[in-house]
């Protein structure tokens, strides 16, 4: 009988360089609990998923595992998103979906794991939460000139967790190394596409925004309903 497992995978090695926080952005608290920890435990409390993978930087799987639930495991990550993912991916062993979800979109609901979970068990091979696009696009040279307008309908902004076939996340993993799509892509369905698998999408979440910058970390402590004073906020000294 086929695995009814459903493991997702957490990228947290990334240093947090925007966010300018002096530690991996992943251990940064929100409202007093580090993201990496929010991260997991909404995934596990959302019932869609059954264990946690959780690829942190080389220098700091102690510190993870030391904040993180027993039923996450902790693995070194790589030298860029892609390479943490494959990491990540090398110690799953047997699962029927493999989510893959950054830690920095610790708010996301629960919710959209279970839609992209059930998703993926209808039988799509990867599957990605998405929502429309607010703000007008525009196309620039280098120079920062408008060289044409960018028609937004049927543009989407791409979110996490992913959900994939074991099989297909493999396959496009294995393809991306040492090639350029690898360095092009920021998520794991452009790998996908890059081998010509199709992806389909499932509604997104507002709350599933990456912090990335303290602005992105003042957001979510709002959210949270604390305040966090703002670093580097105009009218700072
Ligand atoms: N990530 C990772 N391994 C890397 C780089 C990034 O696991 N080598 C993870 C991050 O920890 C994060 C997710 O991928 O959860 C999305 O990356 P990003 O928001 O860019 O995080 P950082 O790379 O940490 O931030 P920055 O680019 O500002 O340094
Ligand atoms: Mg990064």
């Amino acid at each position: 009988m086929s695995s009814r497992r459903v493991v997702a995978i957490v990228p947290a090695a990334g240093s947090g360089e925007r966010l300018g926080a002096g530690r991996p952005k992943a251990l940064v608290p929100v409202a007093g609990e580090p993201m990496v920890v929010r991260a997991v435990d909404g995934l596990l409390s959302s019932g869609a998923v059954d264990d946690v993978v959780v690829v942190a930087p080389a220098s700091h799987v102690d510190a993870m595992a030391s904040v993180l639930p027993a039923r996450a495991r902790v693995v070194p990550g790589g030298a860029d998103r892609v390479a943490s993912v494959a990491l990540g991916l090398a110690a799953v062993d047997d699962a029927d979906v493999v989510l893959v979800h950054d830690a920095a979109r610790c708010l996301c609901p629960g919710a959209v794991a279970q839609a992209v979970v059930a998703a993926v068990r209808d039988g799509h091979g990867a599957v990605i939460p998405a929502l429309p696009i607010a703000d007008t696009v525009r196309r620039v040279d280098p120079g920062g000139r408008v060289v044409g307008p960018v028609d937004r309908t049927g543009l989407l902004a791409v979110q996490t967790p992913q959900g994939f076939r074991p099989d297909v996340l493999r396959r496009a993993h294995e393809a991306a190394l040492g090639s350029s799509a690898a360095a092009r892509a920021t998520d794991d369905a452009g790998l996908v596409e890059a081998v010509g698998g199709e992806v389909v999408t499932v509604p997104g979440d507002p709350r599933a925004f990456k912090i990335t910058t303290p602005l992105d970390l003042a957001m979510a402590e709002a959210l949270l309903g604390t305040t966090a004073p703002l670093a580097g906020a105009v009218g700072d000294p």
